[in-house]
């Protein structure tokens, strides 16, 4: 039966999403049922620490994802069932009425199965995979989505053309693996990309190149001493997070779309003036756990009008950095402010500082 009422096709558009997340990880977040910003903590919520990066939100009626989908799998309600897939490896479940999902995960698999054309979502998470050997992906063109999280692939032993004849891959996730170098070359298609948990160390300026559509671009819990000017040019990155790895220097040049930079838990020591300049829409930056000095900033670095949010705690700055007036949080616990090492709470008597109804954490 066709089905013409918009309100109903938007729902199925919306099972249809939640089915696909449903491959990555069970729906359970209960918590963020009724908060209108719930995209907001999944974006932040791959910051944390702990290893649930996948856990995906309860679907929002109007937003069923930040970056938007634009088109969803078919599910097909009414239809009926097309006959079992013979296509389809033996390690693996191909669910009839969901005809471009491949579900391969947590089952031991030591290696890639062939995946067959017509696919355009694979799970292959939490496996003993350790390689991704040349062809896997050759006949099936159209994939979307490639999940590969927690399993053992090293550099060595992913093939050199692995990605690049995917040309409408979107999300790549390669976390939680034993990778050392970015992979590459990449799909210019790509729109997220998870590389975070691994050992990569370095970033070479031209990893990244030609990724157009990226927003989000997740490289935490790695080994990287140096990114160089790799990010500058990713004019639709909107999320970079590069905590918790080794840097000493901020990346060369921001993407102009940034909105959340994390750079918790590295070593970096200064950052140059204006360096928040070429991106506007910064709203969101994290420098906690650094080394920051007040040398190594310059008066204005801070004083950028679109942050809302600063995170300079655990850092060894002796006086509070300018900043703009539009600032709603600042964080400096762990700092020795004017001789006082500030605790989480004793920032009350700071305020003044700004002033305003701005809160001091
Ligand atoms: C890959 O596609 C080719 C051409 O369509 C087909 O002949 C071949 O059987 C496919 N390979 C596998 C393993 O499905
Ligand atoms: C991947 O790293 C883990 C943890 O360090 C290690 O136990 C495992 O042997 C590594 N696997 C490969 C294939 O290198
Ligand atoms: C980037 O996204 C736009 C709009 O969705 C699309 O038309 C374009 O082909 C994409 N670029 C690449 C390189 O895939
Ligand atoms: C911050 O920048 C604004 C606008 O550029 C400027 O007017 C203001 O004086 C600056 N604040 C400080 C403390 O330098």
């Amino acid at each position: 039966m066709e089905e013409r009422n918009p309100a109903a096709q938007r729902d199925k558009m919306q099972w249809a999403f939640l089915l696909l997340l449903a491959g990555l990880c069970s729906l359970s977040r209960a918590q963020y049922d009724e908060d209108p910003h719930w995209w907001f903590h999944y974006l932040r919520s791959q910051q944390s620490t702990y290893y649930d990066p996948y856990d995906p939100y309860p679907y929002e009626p109007y937003e069923p994802y930040p970056y938007g989908v634009e088109e969803g799998p078919a599910y097909a309600y009414g239809s009926p069932p097309p006959p079992e897939p013979r296509d389809c490896p033996q390690e693996c479940d191909c669910p009839p009425n969901f005809p471009t999902a491949m579900y391969c995960d947590n089952r031991n698999l030591k290696y890639l199965p062939f995946v067959p054309s017509r696919m355009k979502y694979v799970y292959f998470q939490n496996n003993q995979i350790s390689s991704i050997q040349e062809g896997v992906f050759d006949n099936a063109t159209g994939l979307l989505w490639i999940a590969l999280h927690g399993n053992q692939i090293t550099s060595d032993k992913v093939g050199r053309k692995i990605f690049s004849k995917l040309r409408h891959l979107e999300r790549l996730y390669l976390d939680h693996n034993n990778l050392t170098r970015m992979p590459g070359p990449l799909p210019r298609s790509l729109r997220e990309l998870h590389l975070d948990h691994n050992q990569i160390s370095r970033v070479p300026n031209n990893a990244l190149e030609g990724l157009e559509n990226l927003t989000a671009l997740y490289l935490q819990h790695n080994d990287i001493q140096e990114v160089g000017s790799a990010m500058k040019g990713l004019r639709s990155l909107i999320l970079l997070d590069l905590s918790y790895n080794h840097l000493r220097k901020v990346p060369d040049g921001l993407p102009s779309a940034l909105e959340q930079l994390y750079l918790e838990h590295n070593n970096v020591y200064s950052v140059p003036d204006s360096y928040f300049r070429g991106s506007p829409k910064l709203l969101y930056v994290r420098l906690s756990h650094n080394s920051l000095t007040n040398n190594g900033l310059a008066t204005n670095t801070f004083n950028s009008s679109s942050l809302l949010e600063l995170d300079l705690s655990y850092n060894q700055l002796q006086k509070i950095p300018p900043v703009n007036t539009n600032l709603e949080n600042l964080y400096l616990q762990g700092n020795r402010i004017n001789g006082e090492t500030l605790t989480k709470g004793s920032g009350e008597w700071l305020s003044v500082s700004w002033g305003g109804k701005k809160t001091l954490l």
